[in-house]
This record gives C-alpha cells, structure tokens and sequence, in this order.
C-alpha cells in the first residue's frame, strides 16, 4: 500500500469515527447554538455534536501522523496551511440540515501534501454514504469509480449553489447568478446545502455545475479532489486557481466551466 493510501485509510476511518459521533446525536438530539456576530441572528449554527466529532478525528490523526499539521473548523482553525504535510477537517458540513433534522451533512477530511491536494473522503453517516479521492487514482463512492458528466451545454444543466451565512451584497449576487443560469435555459437550481456533498455530486455527474461566493478551506478541501479526480474542474468564481483559504468555488464537468465563470465572474460580489 502506497503512503496516500494510507493515508486515505487514516482519513475514512476517520469519518467513520466523527460520523458515528453525529449519527448519535442526530438520533438522540442536540442543543444547537448559535455562533454568528449578526445582531444575534441564528443561523450559523454549532453544537456539542460538531466539537464532539472534531475532537475525536483529530486524536485519531494525530495518533496516525503526529507531526501532521491540522486545520479544521471548530477548535482547529489556527492550523497553519503552509505545512507540508496538512489535514483540513470539516468535522459536520450541513449544520442546519442537521439542526433541522434532515439526513443530508457529512464529514469532510481532506490532506494536502506539499500544498496539493492529495487524498480525501467525505462521509455521510446517516446513508453511510462515503465519497473517496487519490490524487491520480480516481474518485469513488462507496468503492466504485465515478465521473463528471458528459452534458457540453448549460441548456443541459442542473447546477448546484451555495449561500455563504452573509444576508447582503453576498446573497443579491448570487441571486442575480441563479438568475442569469435560468436565462441560459439550465435544467433547474439545487441548493442542497452541504458544500462538500455538493462537490461530490458534481464528481458523481448528477450536477453539472455548482457555485457559492465564499466557502472556507474544510468545505472544499476533500471535495476539490474529489471533483478533479473524477475529471471536472474547480476553480474559483473568476476561473482563478483555488486557494488553501477562504474562496469563491465553481466546480463543473469541466464542459461547462467556461460558461458557468462567465456568469458567476459577472456578478461577484
Ligand atoms: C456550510 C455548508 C453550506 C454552505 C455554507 C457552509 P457548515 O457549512 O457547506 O452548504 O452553503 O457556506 O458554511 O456551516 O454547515 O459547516
Ligand atoms: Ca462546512
Ligand atoms: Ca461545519
């Protein structure tokens, strides 16, 4: 076994580990708090479930790879992205899904190596759903290979979209981006509401295309790979290369992806 993959089986047992923490608490119940600054508006949500499940990945990472650097949403977030050797962890991606008692969030851990990503899985423990990439090996859910689709035209789209926790210029751009999609006669809108999911069904080539103004680094860690490996394309909203920080995302089929930045570029907030 190679050293990725090794990895990759630190990284799914990993959200196995966090995702059985979630289970437990989506059937039992949690108190959710709220964590916006927004003149105490609740909708950035967390809870004993979300520090619960990224206390628990970081042990077991950190007892596999202790000189690994860690990044992650919760108490993690003072990782330093530099590191050769960096694990960017989204302990509960979809926590209002979860607040609100809808079985679509995940774990995400992805692992950059030299500042690329290398490996990564996404784990959906209420399906037991588990998306997995390998930089140059492929992507695979549940063990069998997936790819992008095929469709070469926006009038044969169904495109994703995400909507950052900010309620002003933020949320009127990509308003006016969904609006500018219908006009190119796309399929429909889908607004699942896990960004890491959201990536995957791209790589599975059930979205064509999929776009939020601002996600941070562990939404899109493991799922950038994931797109990639399954012969798509992610950039961010200008068609730029993807920072390890917060960015603007549009991931495609690859086909699309002129088209979708054109539009996403046009009205970035
Ligand atoms: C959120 C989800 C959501 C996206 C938000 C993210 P969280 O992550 O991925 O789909 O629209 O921008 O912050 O807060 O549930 O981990
Ligand atoms: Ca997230
Ligand atoms: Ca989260």
């Amino acid at each position: 076994m190679t050293n990725v993959q090794q990895i990759l089986q630190t990284a799914i047992a990993a959200s196995h580990t966090g995702g059985a923490i979630l289970r437990r608490y989506f059937e039992e119940g949690v108190i959710m708090r709220d964590k916006s600054q927004d003149g105490g508006k609740s909708y950035d949500l967390v809870s004993d479930a979300d520090e619960q499940s990224e206390a628990a990945i970081a042990t077991l990472i950190r007892d596999a790879y202790p000189t690994h650097e860690l990044l992650g949403e919760e108490s993690l977030q003072g990782g330093d992205v530099d590191s050769d050797h960096l694990w960017i962890i989204d302990p509960l991606d979809g926590t209002n899904n979860f607040a609100h008692r809808i079985e679509h969030f995940a774990v995400s851990i992805g692992y950059y190596e030299n500042g690329q990503a290398a490996a990564g899985a996404i784990y959906n423990p209420v399906h037991d759903d588990l998306f997995t990439a390998v930089r140059g090996e492929g992507a695979f859910r549940n063990g069998k290979q997936v790819h992008v689709s095929d469709a070469d035209t926006l009038g044969r789209s169904m495109i994703g979209c995400g909507f950052y926790y900010d309620r002003g210029a933020m949320m009127k751009a990509t308003l006016a981006a969904i609006e500018d999609c219908f006009s190119h006669h796309i399929h429909g809108i889908r607004r699942f509401g896990t960004a890491s999911l959201d990536l995957c069904m791209v790589g599975c080539g059930k979205l064509e295309g999929f776009f939020e103004y601002n996600l941070s680094p562990w939404d899109f860690a493991a799922g950038s790979l994931f797109v990639t490996e399954a012969g798509g394309k992610i950039t961010d909203a200008r068609g730029g290369e993807l920072p390890i920080g917060s960015s603007s995302v549009v991931a495609t089929n690859g086909h699309l992806h002129n088209a979708l930045t054109e539009i996403t570029r046009r009205h970035h907030p």
